[in-house]
């Protein structure tokens, strides 16, 4: 807890600035100092630990925004600091985030301390990947949800059970893909995540999937396939279809499909994503 300086001031205004000097030096006369420290010992009990400024300030846009200062000469000659948390809100600023790191678990620590994407203050995990790093197919659904929170990996609730089982009936398991999400925290109470949100983390997920490297790029949902294919043609004109993604100089074969979450409320467009993993399964085993 603490005080505003205002108190502090108005500690001054009783005592002058004097007083406060001379107390420092042992020459405060013994009463004042007597009722000084009578007053110290009542913030104390009040639990007030620290002196602040008059005006609140916003920590977290402080931290996020602040420059950081710059270093003295004999600093910037000197090793240098433990690497900052990446800072970024914006898709420029954002942009070649990622390119220093050179494995999917150095990405994962640099998603953990990156203070750019507001659904890591109300998420409870980072909800980074599941499955396997060596995997031909990746799938990017679009944001976790409750059971993905709690437990810190991507579609394991309900919506994952059924893809899961979708897999199984091509014959695939989660040794064989390595699924993601277009956000990689929880949105609080499920809700979509904002255009903001997927576009602080995209930078991220654009060098996972170009470290991860696979064959086929499987999006799940509009939401995937927006931030993705970069259109804003809706799920079912682009479904089913082989699009491609440029990514590190090759063009990644793209097939979109109808997220799990839609099927488990419209079972009868189950259909229409069995035949997409009939494409897929053809593709892969071709
Ligand atoms: N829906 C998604 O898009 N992703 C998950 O991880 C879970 C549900």
């Amino acid at each position: 807890m603490s005080f505003p300086r205002k108190q502090e001031s108005s500690i001054q205004h009783i005592w002058g600035s004097e007083a406060i000097e001379a107390r420092a030096d042992g020459m405060m006369p013994a009463a004042d100092e007597k009722a000084a420290r009578a007053l110290l010992d009542w913030y104390r009990a009040m639990g007030v630990d620290e002196a602040i400024g008059e005006e609140p300030v916003d920590h977290f846009a402080a931290a996020d925004l602040k420059p950081a200062p710059r270093p003295a000469p004999e600093q910037r000659r000197a090793a240098p600091p433990p690497r900052a948390a990446p800072r970024a809100a914006s898709a420029s600023s954002t942009r070649g985030i990622g390119a220093e790191v050179s494995t999917l678990a150095e990405l994962q620590e640099l998603v953990a301390r990156f203070e750019g994407c507001s659904l890591k203050r109300t998420a409870k995990n980072l909800c980074f990947a599941r499955g396997s790093e060596q995997a031909r197919i990746m799938m990017i659904g679009e944001a976790p949800g409750r059971d993905e929170d709690l437990q810190g990996k991507p579609f394991v609730g309900r919506a994952g059970q059924l893809l899961d089982r979708m897999l199984a009936a091509i014959g695939l398991s989660e040794e064989h893909v390595y699924i993601t999400n277009t956000v990689y925290w929880r949105p609080p109470g499920n809700r979509t995540p904002t255009p903001e949100e997927i576009e602080s983390c995209a930078p991220f997920l654009a060098r996972q999937i170009e470290l991860l490297s696979p064959s086929v790029l499987v999006l799940l949902g509009g939401a995937a396939a927006k931030t993705i294919l970069g259109t804003s043609e809706g799920i079912m004109r682009l479904r089913g279809k082989w699009l491609s993604y440029s990514c590190a100089g090759r063009d990644l074969p793209i097939l979109a499909t109808l997220h799990p979450a839609y099927l488990l409320r419209n079972p009868e467009q189950k259909r229409l994503a069995w035949r997409d993993l009939l494409t897929l399964k053809a593709a892969i085993d071709s």
